[in-house]
């Protein structure tokens, strides 16, 4: 088989698809929809789509650990959610009243924590449109949250993008979009401190969006503005690319019964009306058969009762 085989499309027209992951436990697709403010589950067997609307926009989430319910990050912070009966309870809120900043891409690491890092509304540029409880500018940061417990990591940054840990967790992926550059950055798993960053790797025309980390190590990068998923060897290389019918991919998994099948989120999100004319496949999870394969994610370890 060649490497990749487009399947049908899910045909959702998000807005802002965002944050894709699968269940391996359930076998189901989850995704938030950022700017309509829902949660997505999707079924591939019986093809049965739930939608949720949501408390507050959800930029990134994450399974938990014996339990159903998700660790979300909200636009104003981190919580624990169960979307069926609408159970929520504040971890982290960081941000809690700043204006112009809100959590976007977030991932829990190989250990059970989750990070998630916030970002500037607008084209994360300006500084000025972002105010902290303070009345002070600022730029968004990057968060863990460990067992209950957050902490800043760093900040100073536009968009928050990227984040996915190596297979030996020794390494920390993650982008501020704007500047075009996917970071890595020396990781201790067993304490989750960050150590030295080095360029992993710059993007051509468009910016890193969502990254994800396949069976063999490599990053798989939703490149958004530039219509294709790039696979970075884990020397940075570019191994390989995916031309996609969208301009906006966002975020892309693996799944499927064999990890084997490629699920990638996509945007309408400011696109003018030519293009939305050019890209009807805007909007909706695209579905790939590949050669390659997922890893399961990781599950959030909860706070021990
Ligand atoms: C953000 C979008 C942003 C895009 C490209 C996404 O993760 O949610 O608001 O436009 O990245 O930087
Ligand atoms: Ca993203």
């Amino acid at each position: 088989m060649s490497s990749f085989r487009r399947l049908e499309s899910i045909p959702v027209g998000n807005v802002l698809g965002e944050s894709i992951l699968w269940d391996v436990l359930s076998r189901r697709l989850w995704w938030t929809d950022i700017q309509a403010q829902k949660l997505h589950c999707y079924e591939p067997k019986t093809m049965d789509l739930r939608v949720f609307a949501l408390p507050e926009r959800m930029g990134s989430f994450g399974f938990v650990d014996g339990a159903d319910g998700l660790v979300c990050a909200f636009e104003s912070g981190i919580a624990l959610y169960t979307p069926e009966n609408g159970a929520l309870r504040w971890l982290y809120r960081p941000e809690q009243g700043f204006s112009g900043t809100r959590f976007n891409d977030g991932r829990v690491d190989r250990q059970g924590r989750f990070w998630s890092g916030t970002m500037v509304e607008g084209d994360g540029a300006g500084e000025a449109e972002s105010i902290d409880a303070d009345g002070r500018p600022v730029r968004a940061s990057l968060y863990c949250v460990t067992r209950g417990h957050g902490r800043r990591v760093f900040g100073g940054i536009g968009i928050s993008n990227s984040l996915c840990f190596s297979l030996d967790s020794r390494t920390m992926y993650f982008a501020d979009s704007p500047t075009r550059q996917i970071l890595a950055f020396a990781f201790d798993p067993a304490t989750a401190e960050i150590g030295e960053r080095r360029v992993f790797a710059t993007t051509g025309a468009g910016v890193p969006d969502g990254s994800v980390i396949d069976a063999e190590g490599y990053l798989w990068n939703a490149e958004w503005g530039g219509s294709k998923l790039v696979r970075y060897a884990p020397t940075g290389q570019v191994a390989l690319e995916l031309a996609l019918p969208v301009s906006q991919p966002t975020c892309v998994c693996f799944g499927g019964e064999h990890m084997d099948l490629m699920f990638v989120t996509t945007a309408t999100d400011g696109l003018e009306a030519d293009a939305r004319e050019r890209e009807p496949e805007a909007g909706n999870v695209l579905v790939y058969e590949t050669r390659f394969k997922g890893v399961p994610e990781s599950r959030y370890l909860p706070e021990s009762a």
